[in-house]
């Protein structure tokens, strides 16, 4: 019900020439820039690149957007350099580099040297913007592509956008939510993901970790169980020698959609409705407090059903049992009985329906056995806890340090196998 006007209001922020021409195409060429009051369309009229201006500023930016919803922007090409008066153009050099002048044709805006014969600038019909060569036979050579939008989000990942790592050159894919509604400047919030141990992706405001989705378990992100409910929405996570990144996909090309790092901090997964006209949030994260990361400490349980949120894990109890008592619950747990390593006395606690500890310091084996995981982690004296790789109970990861940020689920969680002294294995304590 509330979420009409919101749109109406953001759709209402945004400014276009109101007799925008499209140029007749998709493609830019040296000899022909694009000027302010132009756009250029898709071969499927899926989408369209140009300027736009936002309310109550002078500011002008190239962006693209769904041609269905002019009043959101995908991509920014120049989000931190806009151009204070209209007549900015965009051009594409003779050796294929993109700039965008303005009316003085001073430079605001380049992307990046290249050295192709005779380049052209296109808009692809799934919303990525490419440089690439014109001419060359394309049945012998394919024709070299210097430059993507979609190596450079702003906040949005369009279905088929990578949020990752090409690990040889080092390019990281991050989108970063806009400053506000009226400045699509980098603000606090960056979708993130992070390769150590086993990777996860992370939402960032400015450096500190606000949500991690955990890691993959080959169907979902351990901490986003509800993922394999989305009907329209495929999600893959790609882990190879050269690359490991995150994609969305729609199960449909019809299906229009868009995943988003709003200026709130709200990561939303949104889909277009034809018949109203607007936005659907179907996803929205953080969702509950135990979305937050580590909310509970070391050792300690989020499971929003609770109140109080918090618990220590079976075997462990408040490390500070006066502030824990107050309500301050992120100096955690812990253990109330030592592990004793050596004699094989050690055991281990189940924790059902959980999301996994931080895997960022983790081991991960992706083809060890579950017997063999258990095994290994009884024979390393620092070995805290175990669980599988992947949901289908294959694979390996073993954490030797601190165990934090776990929460439970009411479905769709993993096992998680929290090693414990013999001392501690039968016991329950719903006392904290
Ligand atoms: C950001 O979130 C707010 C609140 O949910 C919403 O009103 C707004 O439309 C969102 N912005 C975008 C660009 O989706
Ligand atoms: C924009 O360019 C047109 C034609 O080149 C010119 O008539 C107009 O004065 C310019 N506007 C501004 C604000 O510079
Ligand atoms: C491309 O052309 C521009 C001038 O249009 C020049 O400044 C630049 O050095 C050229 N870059 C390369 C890699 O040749
Ligand atoms: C990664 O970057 C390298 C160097 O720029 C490039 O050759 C390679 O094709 C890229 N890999 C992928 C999968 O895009
Ligand atoms: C389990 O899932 C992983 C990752 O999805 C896959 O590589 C592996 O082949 C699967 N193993 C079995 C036994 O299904
Ligand atoms: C995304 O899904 C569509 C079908 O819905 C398919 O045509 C397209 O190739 C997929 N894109 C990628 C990058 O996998
Ligand atoms: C929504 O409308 C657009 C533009 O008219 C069309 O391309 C798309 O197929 C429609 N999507 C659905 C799911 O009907
Ligand atoms: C385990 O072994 C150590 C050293 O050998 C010994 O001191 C200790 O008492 C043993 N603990 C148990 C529970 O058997
Ligand atoms: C992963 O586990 C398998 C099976 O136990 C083992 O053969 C392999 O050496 C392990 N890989 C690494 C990198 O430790
Ligand atoms: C225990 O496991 C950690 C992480 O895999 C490893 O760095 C360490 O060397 C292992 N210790 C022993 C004694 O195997």
């Amino acid at each position: 019900m509330c979420r009409l006007p919101a749109a109406l209001l953001f759709l209402s922020l945004i400014l276009f020439s109101l007799f925008s021409l499209s140029i007749g195409g998709d493609i830019l060429t040296p000899t022909h820039p694009l000027r302010d009051d132009q756009i250029l369309i898709s071969a499927g009229k899926r989408f369209a690149l140009g300027f736009f201006s936002l309310v109550n500023t002078n500011n002008h930016y190239i962006g693209i957007w769904y041609k269905v919803s002019s009043g959101t922007i995908m991509w920014v090409a120049n989000r931190q350099h806009p151009i204070s008066e209209r007549n900015g153009s965009l051009s594409i050099t003779a050796n294929g580099t993109l700039i965008i002048t303005d009316q003085n044709s001073k430079t605001i805006w380049f992307s990046g040297s290249s050295d192709l014969a005779s380049p052209v600038a296109q808009l692809l019909d799934d919303g990525n913007f490419i440089i690439k060569e014109a001419k060359g036979d394309s049945n012998i050579v394919p024709r070299r592509l210097v430059w993507q939008s979609f190596d450079y989000p702003t906040d949005t990942l369009l279905p088929g956008m990578k949020l990752g790592w090409n690990l040889t050159s080092g390019l990281n894919r991050s989108p970063t939510s806009w400053a506000s509604p009226s400045d699509p400047a980098p603000g606090p919030y960056t979708m993130f993901l992070d390769l150590r141990g086993d990777p996860q992706g992370i939402l960032l405001e400015d450096s500190k970790q606000l949500i991690r989705t955990g890691p993959w378990n080959g169907q979902s992100f351990s901490g986003i169980p509800d993922i394999i409910r989305y009907k329209v929405i495929i999600v893959d996570f790609v882990i190879k020698n050269d690359e490991v990144f995150i994609m969305y996909n729609t199960t449909s090309t019809s299906i229009i959609a868009r995943h988003t790092v709003n200026y709130t901090g709200q990561v939303q997964r949104l889909v277009w409705l034809n018949d109203s006209q607007m936005w659907s949030i179907y996803m929205s994260k953080p969702k509950d407090l135990c979305d937050y990361v580590s909310q509970c400490g070391a050792y300690g349980v989020c499971n929003p059903g609770d109140s109080p949120v918090c618990s220590c894990l079976q075997g462990f109890k408040p490390r500070s049992p006066r502030n824990w008592d107050l309500g301050e619950r992120k100096d955690g747990c812990v253990r109330m009985t030592e592990l004793d390593c050596w004699n094989g006395t050690d055991g281990f606690a189940t924790i059902e329906e959980a999301k996994l500890p931080d895997t960022s310091r983790s081991t991960v084996n992706r083809s060890m056995r579950l017997d063999e995981c258990r095994a290994t982690c009884l024979r390393n004296c620092s070995c805290t806890a175990y669980a599988s790789a992947n949901i289908n109970g294959t694979g390996c990861i073993i954490w030797t340090m601190e165990l934090t940020d776990i929460r439970v689920f009411t479905f769709g969680g993993q096992d998680l196998y929290v090693r414990l002294a013999a001392a501690d294995l039968g016991m329950y304590y719903f006392i904290y």
